[in-house]
């Protein structure tokens, strides 16, 4: 078969099990897997494909046929111009979260400090605390995540974006991980820490109901956020408020619905200046707050 027949083969696949942008998607899977990019398609359009080569492409194709997500196949995706390994198990880093590491460098930008200490809680790819880390070099960044399935991942893209970024493994809603951050010299005192970042898990119960084909591939715990969706919201801003400074940054991720009650969660548990920042598509996205 020709590299032009089998890439309308593998185009008019994607479309019948419609796939949306289907041919985004077709032209990815020839420059991942046959390194054939458009020109290529192009100039060489009437080559012969190796049977070995025409077998892989076909075998993508069919997986993402079946909904799988097409960073799942191609196993990298890029986030905030870095690549990050991706896979069953982890979420993949989504456009909207480069919002919200954007407000946290802007913040730091623009209170002088360049050598912030900052935890990235719920961290899966270390998608945030990776890119802070690469952007404020000086910083001192933790990632706290839970799930076994994303901690090799975590660990990948850290290694892989050579960035020095300290792991804790455990639940970011149990206590005990303060101990992290316990004082040395001053027993049952916590060291404050500048900056608290999270996008954590926020769909409601009713939202894990209506996934679409794609989402449904990515991991429950990456994605449940408790029946309302703000579970994560209430436990993180009132515990992990212990270790932040006087004058110290919270910022989350939210859904593009929970602008106003996270702004309320936030103002409740004591935080200023509580500001909703909105996406590239003009969505509710990020709450920031300052101790
Ligand atoms: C929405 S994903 C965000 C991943 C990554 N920070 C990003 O922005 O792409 C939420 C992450 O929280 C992790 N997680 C869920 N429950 C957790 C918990 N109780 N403690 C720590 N991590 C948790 C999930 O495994 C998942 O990696």
């Amino acid at each position: 078969m020709t590299l032009k027949e089998l890439y309308e083969l593998t185009d008019n696949m994607l479309c019948a099990a419609r796939v949306e942008n289907h041919r985004f998607d077709t032209d990815c899977l020839f420059e991942d897997i046959l390194g054939a990019d458009r020109v290529t398609l192009m100039l060489n359009g009437g080559n012969e494909v190796p049977e070995p080569d025409a077998d892989r492409l076909m075998e993508a194709a069919e997986k993402r046929c079946s909904g799988e997500p097409l960073q799942y196949i191609l196993g990298t995706w890029e986030f905030y111009g870095r690549k990050f390994c991706v896979g069953e198990g982890v979420l993949i880093p989504r456009p909207d979260t480069e919002v919200l590491a954007e407000k946290v460098l802007e913040h730091f930008k623009s209170v002088g400090n360049y050598s912030p200490e900052i935890c990235d809680l719920c961290s899966g790819t270390g998608c945030i605390a990776v890119t802070l880390k690469k952007e404020m070099p000086k910083a001192t960044v933790h990632a706290v995540e839970l799930s076994s399935e994303a901690m090799p991942y975590l660990i990948k893209n850290i290694r892989l974006n050579e960035a020095d970024v300290k792991i804790i493994k455990g639940d970011v809603t149990d206590g005990r991980l303060l101990e992290n951050f316990a004082d040395p010299d001053d027993i049952g005192e916590y060291r404050k820490i500048d900056c608290i970042v999270s996008n954590p898990p926020y769909l409601t119960d009713k939202e894990m109901e209506e996934l679409s084909r794609e989402v449904k591939h990515e991991p429950e715990l990456a994605l449940r956020g408790g029946a309302d969706g703000l579970k994560f919201y209430r436990t993180i801003s009132c515990l992990w408020g212990e270790i932040l400074k006087s004058g110290g940054l919270l910022a989350f991720e939210i859904g593009w619905e929970q602008g106003a009650a996270v702004k309320e969660i936030l103002e409740k548990s004591g935080y200023k200046n509580v500001t909703v920042y909105k996406d590239y598509a003009g969505n509710d996205r990020v709450v920031t707050g300052i101790k």
